[in-house]
């Protein structure tokens, strides 16, 4: 874990020496803020780490890691507003410590900041990353979109949802481990197998992601607990518990998720459902399914023992959080 932490150290302070308040400040100051609230640092990790264990010099990948992270930040922005979020890594989200309009144009300059960081990689890599970044972005929009109109359909199957977070989460964590191996001039085989991997450990990790909205702490999560019942977001829990839920239960759950009750009642009265349905361990059992296929997929890889034991202790790490 001491080279996670490494990697981590290392890309934070590159980030600290490429992010610099400008002029307008009213533009700059908000990414500044997004990008120093912290975070875990999950995607420029990889991208680091995945180009060392396809031997090149993790230095290279600096900047894609930058992109990834940057670009990450600016779907949080966004997102934030999409999910009227008050709370982002235990602090105020940009909307909400400025204005819906500044969130909006921070965010803008943060794609075209992302693009930004690709520009010095030579020709034969640029187009190679461009073409996975311009890819990725597009599907992580059509993910988000997915997310809004589900809010209002009452008929999203598991398979739906899955293919949605697929798209909104798990394409860009894919994407990160394979800038790496990009960069690196691995073999396209392996490029894809490590895109793989990254994609079922993506899955796992935005299932995580719901579990702890419903479950987590908020001092450590740092994001308003329940804020996906309060806005009627069609996550695992929700959709597992209307599998398993008895009539009563069912019932229940359509209306809250129908009508607009008070939302403390209803975050209260929902999590009392999932917890009395099992939905506790249903769901972690899910995580662990999806973390074990994308083990799965690191059999495949040429990489050393010792390189793939680092990345099943990672993905077994992000299975334990609690933020
Ligand atoms: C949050 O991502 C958005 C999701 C895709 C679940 P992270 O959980 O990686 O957020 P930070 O960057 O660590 O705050
Ligand atoms: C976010 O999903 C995915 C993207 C930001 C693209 P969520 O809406 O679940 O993320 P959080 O929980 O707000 O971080
Ligand atoms: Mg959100
Ligand atoms: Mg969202
Ligand atoms: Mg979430």
């Amino acid at each position: 874990m001491e080279m996670i932490e490494n990697y981590k150290n290392d890309f934070i302070a590159y980030l600290n020496e490429k992010i610099k308040v400008n002029e307008p400040v009213n533009l700059y100051e908000p990414i500044h803020y997004i990008l120093q609230l912290g975070g875990k640092r999950l995607r420029p990790i990889l991208t680091l780490m995945t180009c060392e264990f396809f031997n090149e010099n993790p230095k290279k990948a600096f900047d894609a890691a930058l992109a990834i992270e940057v670009f990450h930040n600016f779907t949080l922005i966004h997102d934030d507003i999409m999910d009227s979020a008050p709370i982002r890594r235990g602090k105020q989200t940009v909307h909400e410590k400025w204005d819906v309009n500044t969130g909006i144009l921070s965010g803008d300059a943060m794609m075209i900041m992302a693009y930004k960081c690709f520009e010095n990689y030579e020709p034969a890599i640029f187009k190679k990353l461009m073409l996975l970044f311009n890819k990725t972005s597009l599907e992580v929009c059509e993910g988000q979109q997915l997310d809004m109109d589900f809010e209002t359909r009452n008929d999203v199957s598991i398979p739906e949802y899955l293919n949605m977070i697929t798209y909104k989460t798990s394409v860009l964590v894919a994407a990160a481990m394979k800038m790496g191996a990009i960069i690196a001039n691995a073999d396209e085989n392996e490029a894809e197998a490590i895109y793989n991997f990254g994609l079922n450990l993506g899955i796992a990790f935005q299932l995580q992601d719901d579990y702890l909205d419903t479950f987590g702490d908020v001092a450590v999560f740092g994001k308003q607990i329940g804020g996906d019942i309060a806005e009627n977001k069609k996550t695992f829990l929700y959709l597992k518990a209307l599998e398993v839920c008895k009539e009563n239960d069912k019932k229940k759950l359509l209306d809250f998720y129908t009508t607009n009750l008070n939302s403390k009642n209803k975050i209260e009265e929902v999590t009392q459902l999932f917890t009395r349905n099992r939905l506790k361990e249903i769901t972690i059992k899910e995580i662990e399914l999806y973390t074990n296929k994308a083990f799965n997929v690191l059999e495949s890889l040429s990489i050393s023992k010792e390189k793939k034991g680092i990345l099943k202790n990672f993905g077994l790490s992000l299975m334990k959080r609690t933020i």
